[in-house]
């Protein structure tokens, strides 16, 4: 099995005796109230996926992760991990105190011991995190709503948000149903969206030098526009039955939130698979990117920065891959000589807009028992918005 990220799994999950003891003492503490965001960090920390962090990063771990994308003792991280409090809430805390940690739906899911508290330039790291301070980058715009001090230190999760819980493993569950299948060699696929034929066609295309397949959808916050986690759920099951060999592939949730940072993301969802116990991580064209704030193979390049040890989990490049009418297949340009006119490629944008006028895209660009859940659930998710 691959080494984590660190050197060891972190685990932060409360024994079933302790947490009987934490709950009860909980009852006396002060409390803080997560977002949807800061809530799924909690509970990628307390599994482990953010080896080596063991709780929301302080100040000197903070600074270096922005400035030199390492943590202060030289570890790779290139997304700070933090949890914001305003100030007035700063005001009743103390240092050494232990607060619960709360979802918007009131339940208590952790405990924090709070280290530090520390204020911090949103500014600075929107250019450091984003490389814009464009407020139409949805990155930037969460950055600027945030509250204005960090909280930092260790953390315990005490209960597991639900959502999507049939379908969501930890790292730990992850790597030993790995062992189980007797895969040693592993690849990740990061998606925020459909999986449609380019995606496969990586997938596949990678899949052919390694033992098994990890997809891993995103299904923490995203931005509006993009398609539901619960319906993208639905679409993934439905091509991996069809399409896939089923020894061969795993489907697990990742229950972050998406932070469309490009490059820096490329680099924190990489690290992050490693932990999972992946080997192998795909990064195609324009990587966690959004609009055209990162160049199409930024989130290539930022990887040549790395030494493969330090990294520890290889990265598989590819190309921008479209279906190619003159050689009746999927391709790159590293291995179809025709021009564009031959290349059927959609953005996403114009995807999404096909999908809800009821155009079917074309079977080159997505599988029909894909575009048939999307057109479904899409137009049946819009008339209950009504
Ligand atoms: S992401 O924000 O999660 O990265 P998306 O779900 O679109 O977005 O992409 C998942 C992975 O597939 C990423 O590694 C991305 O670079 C890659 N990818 C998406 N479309 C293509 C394409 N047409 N050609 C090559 N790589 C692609």
């Amino acid at each position: 099995m691959i080494t984590p990220h660190g050197g060891k799994l972190v685990n932060r999950i409360a024994t079933d005796a302790d947490r009987e003891r934490l709950l009860q003492q909980s009852a006396t503490l002060q409390s803080i109230t997560l977002n949807s965001w800061s809530l799924s960090d909690l509970q990628l920390i307390a599994n482990g996926a953010f080896s080596p962090l063991t709780g929301f990063m302080g100040q000197k771990d903070y600074l270096s992760v922005l400035k030199d994308l390492r943590l202060s003792d030289g570890t790779i991280w290139s997304l700070p991990i933090t949890l914001p409090v305003s100030k007035d809430k700063k005001n009743t805390l103390s240092l050494g105190e232990t607060v619960n940690l709360k979802g918007e739906d009131g339940n208590i899911y952790g405990l924090m011991l709070i280290e530090e508290m520390y204020e911090y330039s949103k500014e600075a790291e929107a250019l450091f995190v984003y490389k814009t301070l464009d407020q139409k980058h949805p990155g930037v715009i969460k950055t600027f709503e945030k509250e204005e001090v960090y909280l930092a230190g260790p953390i315990t999760l005490l209960n597991q948000p639900l959502t999507f819980s049939e379908d969501y493993k930890t790292p730990f569950e992850l790597r030993k149903i790995f062992q189980e299948l007797g895969w040693e060699t592993i690849v990740a696929f990061q998606t925020r969206n459909p999986i449609h034929r380019a995606h496969e066609y990586l997938q596949k295309t990678a899949l052919e030098n390694v033992d098994g397949l990890l997809i891993h959808p995103l299904v923490g916050d995203t931005k509006k526009d993009d398609i539901p986690a619960n319906i993208r759920m639905k679409s993934y099951k439905a091509l991996m039955q069809e399409y896939y060999p089923k020894d061969r592939v795993f489907l697990s949730v990742f229950p972050a939130a998406m932070r469309y940072a490009g490059p820096r993301e490329a680099v924190f969802h990489a690290i992050v698979r490693k932990n999972f116990g992946c080997t192998h991580f795909i990064v195609g064209r324009d990587h966690a990117g959004v609009g055209d704030y990162y160049g199409t193979y930024e989130s290539q390049e930022i990887f040549n920065q790395f030494r493969k040890d330090e990294l520890g989990i290889e990265i598989l490049k590819f190309e921008h891959a479209f279906y190619c009418t003159k050689c009746s297949c999927m391709a790159t340009s590293k291995t179809c000589p025709h021009p564009v006119e031959n290349h059927i490629h959609l953005s996403g944008t114009k995807v999404r807009a096909m999908l809800r006028s009821g155009q079917f895209p074309p079977k080159e660009f997505s599988r029909p028992e894909v575009v048939t859940i999307l057109m479904k659930e899409l137009n049946q998710n819009e008339k209950s918005d009504i």
